[in-house]
């Protein structure tokens, strides 16, 4: 069976443009995939902890882990990482604040990138082992970046398409409601996303 892993991370709810897509393209895949099984993890409702001392040295351990807080500390995660590693089709939805991502999301990046989880170090590199799977970015801004003057401030498309291949993850196909900030191309930058997620090849 299918399973599509969705990361909602904008905390603005029906407003928010990156949701809006995800629903978009949430529907598509439920038609293309009817017994699918869909896990929302939303960093808006519930943002996972920032890795404090317990949980790095949960997660980063490699004894055996018998204290009751490190434990939980490392099962928070490893559900995380879990989750990732199970699905096959992976929803990245972010705005782009302060041309970055939000920090819920980040955090969550913290988790999951877990040597010996998601990728092992192999020789001189690393080597991804979150395989075999896709991955679509849903991104919304208040500018434009897809192009244009300010394309090289965008921190949240590459440093997401670098995070996942760095887990083995190169099949990343990306989708953008932008200019959310600009009078003339917000009334449409919502539909100009969800166009391009009807003509995505799935
Ligand atoms: C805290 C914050 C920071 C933002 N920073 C930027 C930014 O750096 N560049 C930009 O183009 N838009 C920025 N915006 C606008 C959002 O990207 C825009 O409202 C977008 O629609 C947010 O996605 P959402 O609708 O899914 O919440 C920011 C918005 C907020 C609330």
């Amino acid at each position: 069976m299918t399973q599509i892993l969705i990361v909602e991370s904008s905390p603005r709810e029906a407003d928010s443009a990156s949701r809006q897509l995800t629903d978009r393209l949430r529907r598509r895949l439920e038609q293309q995939y009817p017994t699918a099984n869909v896990i929302v993890r939303d960093l808006a409702k519930a943002p996972p902890l920032y890795l404090d001392a317990v949980t790095l040295k949960a997660i980063s351990s490699k004894d055996t882990m018998e204290a009751a807080a490190l434990k939980d500390a490392a099962d928070v995660s490893d559900r995380l990482v879990d989750e990732v590693m199970t699905s096959d089709i992976l929803i990245i939805s972010s705005p782009m604040w302060n041309f970055g991502i939000p920090a819920s999301l980040k955090a969550w990046i913290d988790h999951v990138v877990r040597a010996g989880k998601t990728f092992n170090y192999a020789g001189a590199g690393v080597e991804g082992l979150a395989t075999g799977k896709r991955a679509f970015l849903l991104l919304a801004s208040g500018g434009v970046f897809s192009e244009g003057p300010w394309k090289p401030w965008d921190f949240v498309e590459p440093y997401l398409r670098q995070i996942l291949g760095f887990i083995g993850i190169s099949d990343v196909q990306t989708v953008r409601a932008e200019g959310m900030n600009i009078p003339a191309l917000a009334p449409d930058a919502v539909a100009n996303g969800e166009r391009v997620i009807e003509a995505l090849a799935l």
